[in-house]
């Protein structure tokens, strides 16, 4: 039987923690079938951020980035939650006091069914006019023919995923909420993000300072490896299952 990846120091701190954050990235729906941000063949790989993800670039070409949003949204709404993201819900009810910080938008975390979440990035399942604000249906996105762009049917304003783009800020509550968990955590884990990305890469960090043990899990060692205290080699999928099945074994 082959061992198991991480200490059973991880295992018993988890087991006994009562206060526990996690941080995410697009590694932990990787096995679901949405391509990472880095990685060989990922998104930034084939298309240029500058060109896609900021507001001039919606407003030069708003028909191109809604098409992009579009395809983006109609693969997250096709796949499917994956063990990690299963674990991860069973992490949250085991404990008192739980953030899972994403920064994802594919909405694969609330469709598992984790509760206490932090939208760091925003989510793709939703959109907005930016003119009015108003919040778009579900069908928004959709231009009303093909070539065409999509409007606010309150006021013609374009509308716009409700993500965060290169340039804007963070939701404030969002990161508030993110930082005072971190300081809060005795145990923070750092799943499937190669942590290149402020302020989210800073969690780790602030967490480790605030005196948690602070572990990650990732395919292999992100830009935060040497500062933390465990990195566990291995697909979060296959990793956070085992984890789990450990901690409940204690
Ligand atoms: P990245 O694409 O930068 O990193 C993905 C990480 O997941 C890498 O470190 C991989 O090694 C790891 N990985 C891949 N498959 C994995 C698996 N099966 N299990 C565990 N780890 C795996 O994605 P993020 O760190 O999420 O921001 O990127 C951060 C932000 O950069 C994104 O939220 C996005 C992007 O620009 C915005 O759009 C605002």
């Amino acid at each position: 039987m082959a061992t198991q990846p991480f200490s059973d120091e991880l295992v018993d701190r988890l087991a006994h923690a009562r206060h526990i954050a996690v941080l995410t990235g697009a590694g932990i729906s990787a096995e679901s079938g949405i391509p990472t941000f880095r990685d060989p063949g990922g998104l930034w790989q084939q298309f240029k951020p500058e060109e896609l993800a900021n507001v001039n670039a919606f407003v030069r070409n708003p028909q191109l980035v809604q098409a992009w949003y579009l395809h983006r949204r109609k693969l997250a709404l096709e796949t499917m939650p994956n063990p990690g993201h299963q674990a991860l819900v069973a992490l949250e009810e085991r404990v008192p006091d739980f953030l899972l910080i994403t920064q994802n938008v594919d909405n694969l975390h609330q469709r598992a069914g984790s509760k206490k979440i932090a939208e760091l990035h925003g989510n793709i399942t939703r959109s907005y006019c930016i003119d009015c604000g108003r919040e778009a249906n579900d069908a928004a996105m959709e231009p009303a023919a093909s070539g065409s762009i999509a409007l606010c049917s309150a006021c013609g304003g374009y509308i716009r995923p409700d993500v965060v783009w290169f340039g804007e800020m963070l939701p404030q509550d969002a990161i508030r909420e993110a930082n005072d968990a971190a300081r809060r955590a005795e145990v923070f884990l750092s799943i499937g993000t190669s942590a290149v990305v402020y302020p989210a890469a800073g969690l780790p960090l602030t967490a480790r300072q605030g005196g948690a043990y602070v572990a990650e899990i990732n395919v292999e060692a992100s830009a935060i490896a040497r500062y933390i205290d465990e990195v566990v080699l291995g697909k979060a999928g296959i990793v956070l299952p085992a984890l789990l099945d450990a901690i409940q074994k204690r």
